[in-house]
């Protein structure tokens, strides 16, 4: 089993990259961000409460997206191994998915950090902006989602880098250069 955490800032490349993983190595998607803005199109009680969080630029609570990603992950039966996307962001979530994970005999195989420098981050999140319709494109929510990652999320960083499976990839460059850096470091794991 590959299990793959895609982790980095908002804008970093995480969906982009992605991708181009799941394509490569044949792995299921798990992106958390994804999930709840689909409840949120479909009007669930989990995409209105998780509304009010991501157009501030909020986390949403552990409890409810550790709830909702072992439950998309008990769909993904019979693959060869999972990117998550989004999913950790705090040191609970990152307890969680190690507890969710063992049960299934499994274990996280790479951590790969994508570093990206904030104006650039904030260059690439405006853009997309102007078409994507995402609530929290715009530069006031931007910057409060930086400020999270920051303070909430990127501590993961060390935790990974003491278990040895963090590997940092300059997030900057076209699309296909990072992705020849990204399967270095998975096929390392391999
Ligand atoms: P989430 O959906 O995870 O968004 P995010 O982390 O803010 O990051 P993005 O999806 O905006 O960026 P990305 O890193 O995927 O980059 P992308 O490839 O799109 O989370 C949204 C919200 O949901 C959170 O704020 C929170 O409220 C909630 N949430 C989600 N997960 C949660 C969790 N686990 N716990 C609690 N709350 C949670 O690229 C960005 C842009 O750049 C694109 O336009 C792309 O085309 C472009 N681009 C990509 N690569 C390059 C490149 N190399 N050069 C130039 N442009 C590029
Ligand atoms: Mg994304």
């Amino acid at each position: 089993m590959l299990n793959i955490i895609i982790f980095g800032a908002p804008g970093s490349g995480k969906g982009t990259q992605s991708e181009n993983l799941i394509k490569k190595y044949n792995l299921a998607h798990i992106s958390t961000g994804d999930v709840l803005r689909a409840e949120m199109k479909n009007g669930t009680e989990l995409g209105k409460l998780a509304e009010g969080y991501i157009s501030k630029g909020q986390l949403v609570p552990d409890d409810v997206v550790i709830e909702m990603l072992a439950n998309v992950l008990d769909t993904k039966t019979d693959v060869s191994g999972v990117v998550f996307d989004g999913f950790p962001r705090t040191i609970a979530q990152s307890e969680a998915l190690e507890k969710i994970l063992e049960k299934r005999g499994e274990k996280i195989s790479v951590v790969v950090n994508l570093e990206v420098e904030e104006p650039e981050l904030i260059d690439r999140l405006i853009k997309r902006g102007q078409q994507s319709g995402r609530s929290d494109d715009n530069l006031e929510t931007i910057k409060s989602r930086l400020d999270v990652y920051k303070s909430q999320t990127s501590p993961l960083k060390e935790h990974y880098e003491k278990s040895g499976k963090l590997a940092t990839i300059k997030g900057l460059g076209t699309i296909d250069e990072i992705f020849t850096l990204i399967s270095e470091a998975v096929d390392k794991v391999k």
